[in-house]
This record gives structure tokens, sequence and C-alpha cells, in this order.
């Protein structure tokens, strides 16, 4: 057993037991970020603020929630809103960091695609990154059920449908999914056992597994230089350079990661206070109605990308693409074959393929808003498919023909 002096201090006490000191430097004072970053590598702090802000608010709301079919409308729309004292709120607050959380997974995403921050050891990143998209997706869909508005069950219906395609149909997928023959209580209660408990569970074991995997690579840089980040520290100690290439994590990186929060939750409480609407869909203020389906159901914006991926193709076809467009954001670290990590800017037909990949999701995404009635729309979202489809086709042949930087 180790030796225990008598301690002067709280922290020393501490140390004592549990190396809180190690721990310090390990995660603060010694972990070096470099200084060539910009503010978009202050967005993995602000999504990590956001879902603190996200378990705080759904804490409250949770209070007066109540999930069953004849009541979850009026306990969100009457109660919360009307009655609770500033339920309104964390309501708001609920709606919009809901929201605004998938703008910044996906800022952040596509500053790693552009950057090539998921190579050279930085593959786990990646990975854990986008196990937490695909949690957070889970997270959003089974919380925008709670409300049992008309849009919270027709897309409840639409999306568990396309799992009673082809065979999966004789298997009884879709009632096993559900509980019952169509959303109901059954429904209603597991997606609010997965928003509240298990989701959240898996997302923060996920948060720490993404931290722990960077500690190892260490965040990438603007150029995407390849240098020891401990050892230029020590250079700069010892004096033998004149200006360090890095900078603790704490207090010093961490201080600009204060200030874009800052001014980040500006935008996130001007929305809350001035803009409430933006984050919910009209149509969620009518309670469910099983015999009356809206005329164009489609999902909250950021699904729509992925919505506008199966919508053009028949059931079976349409769910197996739709699973492949996510899972196949996995597998980037892999798919791109060059060796070099550079901003896009600097890498041959890369530079091409990230912009079109950007473009191709945001018109995706417009398409996906749209009724499919109008064949313009339609050829374009069918379009915008295929192209998504052989860009990541495409991304071997091209990354494998690029020249080293
Ligand atoms: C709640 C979700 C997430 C949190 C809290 C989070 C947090 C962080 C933090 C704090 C960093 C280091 C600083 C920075 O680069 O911003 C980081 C880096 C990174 N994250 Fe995330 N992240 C999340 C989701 C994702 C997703 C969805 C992806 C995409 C697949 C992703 C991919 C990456 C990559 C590739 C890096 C390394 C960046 C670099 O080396 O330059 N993260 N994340």
């Amino acid at each position: 057993m180790a030796k225990f002096e008598k301690a002067s201090s709280i922290g020393e006490w501490l140390d004592q037991r549990i190396a809180v000191e190690t721990l310090k430097k390990v995660m603060q004072t010694e972990y070096w970020i470099p200084k060539d970053i910009n503010f978009l590598w202050a967005m993995g702090m602000v999504l990590a603020a956001t879902f603190g802000i996200l378990i705080v608010s759904g804490i409250f709301l949770l209070m007066y929630y109540q999930p069953h079919v004849d009541h979850a409308f009026d306990s969100v729309n009457y109660l919360i809103m009307t009655e609770v004292g500033y339920g309104w709120l964390w309501r708001h607050i609920h709606g919009v960091g809901a929201s605004l959380v998938f703008l910044i997974i996906y800022i952040h995403m596509f500053t790693g695609i552009y950057y090539g921050s998921y190579k050279r050891g930085r593959e786990l990143i990646w990975i854990s990154g986008m196990l937490l998209f695909v949690l957070f997706s889970a997270e959003a869909f089974s919380g925008y059920m709670l409300p049992w508005g008309q849009m919270s069950y027709w897309a409840g219906m639409v999306i568990t449908n396309l799992f009673s395609g082809g065979s999966l149909e004789a298997y009884g997928l879709v009632e096993w999914i559900r509980g019952d023959y169509v959303p109901a209580q059954a429904f209603l209660t597991r997606f609010f056992m997965l928003h509240v408990f298990l989701m959240p569970l898996m997302i923060i074991g996920a948060i720490v597994f993404h931290f722990g995997t960077l500690r190892i690579p260490h965040v990438n840089n603007q150029e995407g230089e390849d240098f020891d980040y401990a050892e230029a520290a020590e250079l700069y100690k010892a004096g033998k350079v004149k200006e360090s290439k890095v900078i603790p994590f704490s207090p010093v990186f961490l201080s600009k990661d204060v200030f874009v929060m800052g001014v980040y939750f500006v935008l996130f409480f001007y929305l809350v206070f001035y803009n409430f609407s933006f984050a919910m869909d009209p149509v969620n203020f009518d309670p469910a109605n099983g015999l009356s389906t809206p005329a164009h159901i489609y999902p909250e914006w950021y699904f729509l990308w992925s919505y506008e991926i199966l919508r053009p193709f028949s059931k079976d076809i349409g769910l197996i693409l739709f699973a492949i467009s996510q899972v196949i954001f996995f597998t980037l670290p892999f798919l791109d074959r060059s060796p070099n990590v550079a901003p896009a800017s600097r890498r041959g037909l890369f530079k091409y393929w990230f912009w079109i990949l950007l473009v191709d999701c945001l018109i995706l995404t417009f398409m996906g808003k749209l009724p499919p009635t109008d064949p313009t729309f339609a050829s374009i979202g069918l379009v915008s498919a295929v192209i998504f489809f052989a860009l990541w086709i495409a991304l071997p042949i091209i990354t494998k023909l690029e020249k080293k930087l």
C-alpha cells in the first residue's frame, strides 16, 4: 500500500488517493493542442455543451411529461407550455438544442472530412464520432415521438413501415418493433424508454470513448502537419525554439473554446426566445390521429438528406440504400486511399469530391422537404441520390491516384 502522509490541502489529500495531479496533467495542462487551428476545432466542445443543456432541460421536462397516448400531447402542449412555471422555457431550450446539435454535428463532420482528420491513427476518432451520429439520430427520432402529435405519429408509422418490406413482413418485424399493429401505447412507452434512458446512456459512453480516442493521436491541425506535440512542447520549454507550436488544452485552448461557445449561445438563446418555431413542425401541434394521414409526411430537417435517398426507391431497396447511406460514412478512413493528411484544397480530385458531396447533401435536404408529386423535384432527388452513391464508389479510385504531397 502507498504511504499516506498527512495532507496539507484537499488537493493533496485527493492526489494521494486518486492521483488528481496526474489526471490534470494528462487531460489539461500537458494535453497539447496545436496552435495552427481555427474556430472550427471548437465545435467538439460546443457539441459537448449542447448535449449537457439537452440533458438538463430534458430532466426538467421529464418531471411533467406523461408517456401515455391519451395524455402525452396535452402534457407537452398544455401542461408544460402554459401551466408549469417556465415550462415553456425548458421546452424551447430542448427543441432548439435538438435542432442545433445536428447543425453542429454536420459542421464538425465536414470539418473532419475537409482536413482529413480521420486518417493516420485518427480512424477510431472518426468511427466513434460516427457512432455518436447514429446514436444522436436514434435519440432525436425517439424524442420526436414523445409529444404524440400528428407528425410524431405519422413519421413513426412511415419509418417503422420500412421494416415491413419484402420477406420482413413474414417475420412480423414491424409489429415486433411497434409492439402492436400500429403505433400505439407500447410504441410510445418503448420510445420513451429509449429517449430518456438507453440512448442518453449510450451517448454518454460514446462521448467518453470519443474523447479517449483523441488523447493519443491528438487533434489534427490546419495543414495536416505530422509532428510529435509533446516533443514540440519540450523543445519550447528547453528554449530550443523561439515560439511553441503547441498550447496546453487548459486553460489556454479552452479559453478559445469558451469564446466560440459564447458566440454560439447568443444565437442559441436568440432562437429560444424569438424564433423557437424554426425547430417545430406546425403539423405536430395537432394531436396524433391514426385515421387522418397528413398530406405530406417528412422528417425534421437533419434527416431530410437520407429520407430523400430512400424516397425514390421501392420499400426494400429504399431501406437498404438508407442503411448504406448511414453506414458508408463509417468507412471513410478506409475508402480514402491517399496517405495525404491535408486540407481538401491542397488535394487533387478530392477537393472536388468534398464540395460535390457537401452540395449534393444540401440538394438532397431541400428536395426531401418538397412533396414528391412534382416530377422535376422527384428527378432532381433521384439524380442527387445516384450522385451520392457514385461519389462513394469513386472515392477509393480518385484517392489512389492522388500524388503524394
Ligand atoms: C456529441 C457528439 C460529439 C462530441 C461531444 C464531440 C467532441 C469532440 C471534441 C471535443 C473534439 C476535439 C476538438 C475538435 O476537433 O472539435 C472532437 C474531435 C473530432 N471529432 Fe468529434 N464529437 C462529437 C461527434 C462527432 C461526430 C458525429 C464525428 C463524425 C464522424 C466526429 C468526428 C471527430 C473527428 C474526426 C475529430 C478529430 C478532429 C481533428 O483531429 O482535427 N465527432 N470531437
